[in-house]
C-alpha cells in the first residue's frame, strides 16, 4: 500500500506561498522555473536531441510562451495545438505534428502554415498527408508494446518494421521531404532499456528502407520519460545514457538527427493540485477502508489516476499522525469518479471535512484533461508561476 509523501521534488517556496493564500480549491499551481529546470536538465543529459514539447500534456500558453524563450520545439496533435504554439511566438518550422491521426483539412491547413513535418503509421495516412501537405517531411511511426509504462500507448499508435519500410519507400516514391522514424515507448516509462530495444529496431528498419533507396534523415525518440510519482525510478542522466549507448550501438552507421518529445517529464513535477476533503465516510463494513471524497476528481483533471495508473503523491496537514486504510474520489455523482480504490491510500486518522490537501506531480495530463463542466463543476483552475 502506497504511504502518503511529504517531500515531493518540485515544490518550490513560490509554490508554498500559493498553497498558503487561501485561493479557493481545487486548483492547480504550475511553476514555470521547474519546467525550465527540467528542459535545461534534459538538454544537457541528451545533447544531441533536439527537443520538442508535447503540447498535449498542459497548454497553458505561459508555459508554452515560457519554453519557446528557452529555444524548445513543440510536438503537436491537432490544428488547435499548432495555432496555441504559433499565438505563443514559435516559428512553425519549430513544430512537429505526431498525431497519426489527422483530419485532411488540418494537414493542409497545417501545412500551409510552414509545419514541415508530418507523422503516419498506415498507407492511408501517408496517401492523405501526400496529398494535402506534398513534399513535406514523413515521420514513420513504429508500434512499441508499452512493456515497463503506467500508461503503455500501444495497439492504437505505430506499426511493425515491415509496413514501416514500406510507408518509408512509398514516402521517398512519392517525393515526400526528409524521412524520419519515430516511436513512443508509453509514458511514464520505468524501464530505459524500453529505448534500446525500440532503437534496434528502427536501425533494421532504417538498414531495409536505405537498401530500397530511402535512407532516414531523423528518429524520433518520442515521449515516455517519466516523472517522480509513488515509486523511485532512474534519474534523467540514467535513461540517457541507455539512450546514448543505444544510439551507438544500433544506429552508429546511419547519420541521423534526433529529437525527442517529452511532455510529462517536463511539466509533471511543475504542478501541485491544492484540494479540500469534502466529507470523510465510515464504510458500513467496520473493516473496510474508510471513503476521503475530495473537490478535485476524474472529471475536473485527474483523468490519469484511472485504473489507478498513476498515483499522485499526497500531503495533508495531518502528516506523521496515524494512518488508515481510505478509499480516495472525486466529487461528481459518477462512481467511475474514483481515485484510488484497489490499492487505498494510507492517510492520517485525523483527516477530516475542509482540510486542504496537496497533489503533487500534478503538472502533466491534468489541467489539459478536465472536463467543461460535468455536474456543473468548473474546468480545473491553473496559476502559472512566470520564470523568474
Ligand atoms: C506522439 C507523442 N509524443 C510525445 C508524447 C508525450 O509523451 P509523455 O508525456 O509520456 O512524454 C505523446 C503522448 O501521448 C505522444 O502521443
Amino acid at each position: 500500500m502506497t504511504e502518503c509523501t511529504s517531500s515531493p521534488r518540485g515544490c518550490s517556496d513560490r509554490v508554498e506561498a500559493v498553497l498558503r493564500s487561501g485561493e479557493p480549491t481545487p486548483f492547480l499551481v504550475t511553476d514555470l522555473d521547474v519546467v525550465a529546470d527540467r528542459y535545461r536538465t534534459l538538454r544537457s543529459a541528451l545533447g544531441d536531441a533536439e527537443v520538442f514539447y508535447a503540447v498535449k500534456a498542459n497548454a497553458h500558453p505561459d508555459l508554452l510562451a515560457a519554453l519557446v524563450a528557452l529555444g524548445c520545439c513543440f510536438d503537436v496533435a491537432s490544428i488547435g495545438e499548432v495555432k496555441a504554439c504559433l499565438d505563443a511566438g514559435a516559428g512553425p518550422g519549430r513544430l512537429s505534428f505526431g498525431n497519426t491521426v489527422k483530419r485532411r483539412s488540418e494537414v493542409a491547413a497545417a501545412h500551409g502554415l510552414g509545419v514541415p513535418n508530418f507523422a503516419v503509421d498506415d498507407a492511408a495516412e501517408l496517401a492523405k498527408v501526400v496529398a494535402a501537405a506534398p513534399g513535406a517531411a514523413v515521420t514513420v511511426r513504429l508500434r512499441c508494446d508499452g512493456d515497463g509504462a503506467a500508461w503503455p500507448l500501444s495497439r492504437k499508435f505505430g506499426c511493425g518494421a515491415e509496413a514501416a519500410v514500406d510507408l518509408l519507400v512509398e514516402a521517398r516514391r512519392r517525393g515526400m521531404g526528409e524521412l524520419g522514424i519515430s516511436f513512443h515507448v508509453g509514458s511514464q516509462q520505468s524501464r530505459p532499456e524500453a529505448w534500446d530495444e525500440a532503437l534496434a529496431v528502427v536501425a533494421s528498419v532504417a538498414d531495409a528502407a536505405a537498401d530500397r533507396g530511402a535512407p532516414l534523415g531523423l528518429v524520433n525518440l518520442g515521449g515516455g520519460l517519466p516523472s517522480n510519482y509513488d515509486a523511485a525510478l532512474p534519474e534523467v542522466e540514467g535513461y540517457a545514457k541507455v539512450i546514448s549507448d543505444g544510439l551507438d550501438r544500433h544506429l552508429a552507421r546511419h547519420d541521423v538527427r534526433l529529437v525527442i518529445e517529452p511532455g510529462r517529464h517536463l511539466v509533471a513535477e511543475a504542478g501541485v493540485i491544492q484540494a479540500e476533503v469534502l466529507l470523510v465516510s465510515r464504510s458500513d463494513d467496520d473493516d473496510g477502508p474508510r471513503w476521503i471524497f475530495l473537490d478535485v476528481g476524474v472529471y475536473t483533471g485527474l483523468v490519469e489516476a484511472m485504473g489507478e495508473a498513476i498515483r499522485y503523491p499526497m500531503r495533508t496537514p495531518h502528516d506523521g499522525g496515524p494512518l488508515c486504510p481510505s478509499v480516495v474520489a472525486g466529487p461528481t455523482c459518477d462512481s467511475v469518479d474514483v481515485l484510488y480504490e484497489v490499492t487505498p491510500y494510507q492517510l492520517p486518522l485525523a483527516l477530516a471535512e475542509g482540510d486542504r490537501v496537496e497533489l503533487f506531480s500534478a503538472g502533466a495530463y491534468t489541467s489539459a484533461c478536465t472536463t467543461v463542466g460535468f455536474n456543473g463543476f468548473p474546468p480545473l483552475r491553473e496559476i502559472v508561476l512566470p520564470l523568474s
